[in-house]
């Protein structure tokens, strides 16, 4: 079901599907709610899912009073409470991980587990903000669509690129129509989110990892010892994809996360 909200002045669009605990899944940079369709489609047979455009993706509009992963974190909980859910699992893909644990650190009563799917604690280096700031220079200088076109790819394993290369090019389309100046917006919040790492401690709840050997966005190694910090960790480990398991492995990451939700809503944990 298609769910519409006004935050600050703008819609903010979410669906929900399924009946059930709660479950936030939060789409990444470049994305919107569309990415989890394959785990959708399974997990909404047992849970409630609650999956956002974050404003700026999909049908929620770019909103500039939204600038940081601060101020994203807080529409999912103007959602969550508008929902009236007091306690939740949150996964969040890439950036969605950032704004997943920037509401883990606000927020950590409303959480009974966090799931970092291809993201990470650490801030950027500044190798990395070099990066995003050329980036955001090619965005000025060439717009979204020849932006997408030019990354999607990298977002994939060598396998996925020459098996799949139909389904990268569908994406492509898919996400070309995002605009040039919320990708710039993210990729500023990006720049700024702080070292979240002690959430990973201070959390005391079940932590997920998916973790994928080729991924460009979030180094492996980075995710490989972020694992060891929290007091309990879900660790998997995708030797053959890279930034975008849930496309490359739909039906094994949505397994993931089904075993992740139901351990989190044990009363044990
Ligand atoms: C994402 O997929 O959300 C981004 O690649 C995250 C990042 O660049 O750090």
């Amino acid at each position: 079901m298609e769910k519409k909200l006004s935050y600050q002045d703008n819609n903010l669009h979410y669906n929900e599907f399924g009946s059930g605990q709660p479950v936030i899944l939060v789409h990444g940079f470049a994305e919107d709610a569309r990415i989890w369709s394959e785990q959708i489609k399974s997990l909404q047979k047992k849970y409630r899912l609650l999956v956002p455009d974050i404003p700026g993706s999909g049908a929620s509009p770019y909103n500039d009073k939204l600038a940081s992963i601060e101020d994203l974190a807080e529409t999912i909980k103007f959602i969550l409470d508008k929902e009236q859910i007091k306690e939740t699992v949150l996964i969040g893909h890439s950036m969605g991980g950032y704004i997943a644990l920037a509401f883990a650190e606000k927020y950590p009563q409303n959480l009974l587990g966090l799931g970092l799917f291809h993201s990470t604690a650490y801030p950027d280096t500044e190798e990395k903000k070099l990066a995003r700031k050329k980036s955001i220079d090619f965005i000025r200088d060439h717009g979204a669509p020849e932006f997408i076109k030019s990354t999607m790819p990298n977002l994939f394993s060598a396998n996925f690129n020459a098996n799949q290369a139909a389904r990268v090019s569908e994406l492509i389309s898919q996400y070309s129509s995002l605009s040039g100046e919320s990708l710039i917006a993210y990729y500023k919040a990006m720049i700024m989110r702080p070292d979240r790492r002690s959430v990973l401690v201070k959390l005391r709840r079940p932590i997920l990892f998916i973790i994928g050997e080729e991924d460009k966005a979030v180094p492996v190694q980075d995710s490989l010892e972020q694992t060891h910090i929290p007091e309990l960790a879900f660790i998997h480990f995708l030797r053959n994809a890279a930034h975008m398991g849930m496309i490359e492995y739909p039906e094994l990451t949505s397994d993931w996360l089904a075993g992740f939700i139901s351990a989190c809503y044990k009363p044990s944990f």
